[in-house]
């Protein structure tokens, strides 16, 4: 199963893709945390991504191509993962399907988590990431809405995609989530 938890930064996708990762027994690749690895160990990719991801703003497709190729190239990756955060581009899309169809998969289901922006402002200044400053997270909300929103469509237009409601309890909205699985 390929599954892609899609939604604004603060949505919970990080949240549900690991309880969703133990629960049906999964690799989970957040591009935001392999970013984060990268830049602590000051490997190349990461001195590159490292000013997009402070400030905020998407870290070049090529270079988000580079970290989940390597990624995905590892064996838990053979049959199936959570991919949250990735895709955030047209030109991410893209490059998943070819990696994918190289392997003889295909996206299973995208799911969208739907939080009001206020709700997400709150939940993200009281986790205090690095990028968790109101400056920054209104940044990644306008990034989101400019560059990655429009990939709804996209998914929706190939019948991937199905919203949820990401309020509520974690266990409820991981729920949800599971009723859409199965
Ligand atoms: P990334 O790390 O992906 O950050 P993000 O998209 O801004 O999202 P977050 O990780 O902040 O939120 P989340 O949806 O995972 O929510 P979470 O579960 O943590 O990306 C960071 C940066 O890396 C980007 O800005 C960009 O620079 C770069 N990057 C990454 N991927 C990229 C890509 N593909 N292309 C280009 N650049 C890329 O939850 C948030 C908080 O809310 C937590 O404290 C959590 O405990 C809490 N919470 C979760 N669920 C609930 C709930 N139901 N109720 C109450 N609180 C909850
Ligand atoms: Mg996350």
């Amino acid at each position: 199963m390929i599954l892609v938890l899609f939604g604004a930064p603060g949505v919970g996708k990080g949240t549900q893709a690991a309880i969703l990762a133990e629960k049906l027994g999964v690799a989970h690749l957040s591009t935001g945390d392999a970013f984060r690895a990268a830049i602590k160990n000051q490997t190349e990719v990461g001195m590159v991504a490292k000013e997009y991801v402070d400030s905020g703003k998407l870290v070049p497709d090529d270079v988000v191509a580079r970290i989940v190729e390597e990624a995905m190239g590892g064996e838990q990756f053979a049959t199936g993962c959570i991919l949250d955060g990735f895709p955030r581009t047209r030109a991410q899309a893209d490059a998943l399907d070819g990696l994918l169809s190289a392997k003889g998969l295909s996206i299973s289901k995208v799911i969208n988590l739907e939080v009001d922006d206020e709700t997400i402002i709150g939940r993200l200044l009281q986790r205090g990431r690095a990028d968790d400053q109101e400056d920054i997270i209104r940044n990644r909300l306008n990034v989101y809405n400019a560059e990655t929103a429009p990939l709804l469509e996209y998914y929706t237009g190939k019948g991937l995609l199905t919203s949820v409601n990401g309020i509520g309890e974690v266990d409820e909205v991981n729920q949800r989530v599971l009723a859409i699985l199965s």
